[in-house]
């Protein structure tokens, strides 16, 4: 059985997600939900369902990442997971973090990587005119939003898209794809999965 700690900063629904498809005979199971936020949403939720909880707030740490990282890190010292899921966790992680946990961190980026790495990835695939956009579940690897692909999932643009719209048809297909490729890899399936 692998153990999975999931990071988290907001409302937490990929989180949920992957809780929830933790059960029977699936190979992970949730032992720390942790969020640099105290007021994350996803925070009380997880704590509802009674999976152990952690706030790491970065505010005091303001110009000591190592600090911040040496703070995350004693969390999952704690926890002891075998694999580290980032979901809507907001803090960009340094080599000196990431390196330790090489081959056992994933994330999920709402883009079709390598296209929009970092911020405003639905606006931006709007003003390019994309025909299609989507979201990846790829291995974290020191250089943000890179590291081998996991998974894709894609969605069609419509015509009369915003933002908003977007994002929220690419957030439903994050759910199906985050637990998906977990589940593979805490079998040690690393093999791209591609959705729909
Ligand atoms: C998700 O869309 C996720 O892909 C994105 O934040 C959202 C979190 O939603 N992550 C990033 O942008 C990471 N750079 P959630 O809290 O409801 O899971």
């Amino acid at each position: 059985m692998k153990r999975v700690a999931i990071f988290i900063s907001g409302g937490g629904s990929n989180m949920l997600r992957l809780v929830d498809s933790m059960t029977g005979d699936h190979p992970g199971r949730p032992v720390l939900v942790l969020s640099n936020r105290a007021d994350a949403g996803g925070i009380a939720a997880a704590a509802a369902r009674g999976i152990a909880t952690a706030v790491v707030d970065h505010r005091p740490f303001k110009g000591d990442r190592a600090g911040f990282e040496a703070a995350l890190q004693a969390e999952l010292d704690r926890a002891a997971p075998d694999i580290l899921c980032l979901a809507g966790f907001m803090r960009v992680l340094t080599a000196g973090f990431v390196m330790p946990w090489a081959g056992r961190m994933l994330n999920i980026h709402p883009s079709l990587l390598p296209k929009y790495r970092g911020l405003d990835t639905h606006a931006r695939a709007l003003a390019a005119g994309d025909a299609e956009h989507g979201c990846t579940v790829h291995e974290v690897t020191p250089e943000l939003d890179e590291g081998p692909i996991l998974g894709q999932a894609r969605v069609a643009v419509a015509q009369d898209d915003t933002p908003d719209t977007l994002a929220a048809r690419v957030l439903a297909m994050e759910h199906q794809l985050y637990p998906a490729v977990l589940r593979r890899f805490a079998q040690g399936d690393r093999s791209p999965l591609l959705l729909p």
